[in-house]
């Protein structure tokens, strides 16, 4: 069985040699990869150059995972105790009935804090001139932190994948499984 992309390990990630020749290994790869190690590039991978052969400096390093499970959630998270729904009110009832406090949030590694996906920004996005209309699902939020267009947020650029066209307005886990990425084990696809 093949499991998904996010259990890629340190090795795969940082010696892989066409990413290394075009985009020299650097501090802001442990952005999105790597979030928990400990030191700089220099101390992960070496040499720090668009010329190899490159290693990881700490052997033990490599097989490691880097997208381990607290980039996405975090332990012994907020919460509070149930409380009783107006029972006279039947949306109260059911929206009481979600959960409040969010299962995944996204590890910043400049602060060292894990933010919920409601307080990361909102991903603004443009085709040409026109402004794509993006899922407001908070989850989504969290995707796009790694998954990101260029600087110019032009959709379809760099890492970005955000659906156009027909599929204008999903969320990534409107087809994407939360953690196989299968996109058809979601339920909604
Ligand atoms: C911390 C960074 C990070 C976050 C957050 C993240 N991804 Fe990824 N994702 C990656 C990387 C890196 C790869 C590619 C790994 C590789 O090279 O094989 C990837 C690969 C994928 C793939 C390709 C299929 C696969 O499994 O390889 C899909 C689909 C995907 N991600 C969806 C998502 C969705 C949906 C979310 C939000 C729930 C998300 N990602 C959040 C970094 C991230
Ligand atoms: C790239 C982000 C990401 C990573 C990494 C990640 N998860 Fe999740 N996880 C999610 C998302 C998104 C959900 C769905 C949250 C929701 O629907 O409320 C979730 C949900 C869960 C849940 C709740 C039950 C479920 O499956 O919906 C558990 C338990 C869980 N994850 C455990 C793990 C474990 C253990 C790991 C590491 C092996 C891990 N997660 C890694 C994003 C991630
Ligand atoms: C309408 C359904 C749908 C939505 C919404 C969706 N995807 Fe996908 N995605 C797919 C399908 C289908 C594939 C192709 C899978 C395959 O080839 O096995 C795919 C492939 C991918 C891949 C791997 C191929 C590549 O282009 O690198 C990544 C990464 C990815 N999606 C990320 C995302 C992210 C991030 C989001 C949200 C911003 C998202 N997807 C939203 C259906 C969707």
């Amino acid at each position: 069985m093949v499991v998904g992309g996010h259990s890629a390990t340190y090795s795969a990630i940082f010696l892989n040699k066409r990413h290394n020749s075009a985009v020299q290994p650097n501090a802001d790869c442990l952005r999105c990869l790597g979030m928990f190690f400990e030191g700089s590039i220099a101390d992960l991978v070496s040499p720090v150059s668009i010329k190899g052969p490159w290693k990881i400096v700490n052997p033990e390093q490599g097989t490691m995972p880097v997208i381990p499970c607290l980039t996405c959630h975090e332990i012994h998270r907020k919460g509070s105790v149930a409380v009783r729904a107006d029972y006279s009110d039947p949306k109260d009832i059911f929206y009481k009935s979600f959960i409040q406090f969010p299962v995944a949030l996204f590890y910043d590694r400049y602060e060292k804090i894990h933010r919920e996906p409601g307080d990361l920004p909102e991903l603004k996005l443009w085709e040409e001139e026109r402004r794509v209309h993006v899922s407001n699902d908070p989850h989504q939020k969290i995707c796009v932190q790694c998954h990101t267009p260029n600087a110019f947020h032009q959709a379809g650029t760099s890492d970005d994948r955000t659906p156009r066209g027909v599929h204008e307005g999903l969320s990534c886990l409107s087809c994407h499984a939360n953690h196989s990425n299968d996109p058809r084990a979601a339920e909604l696809c």
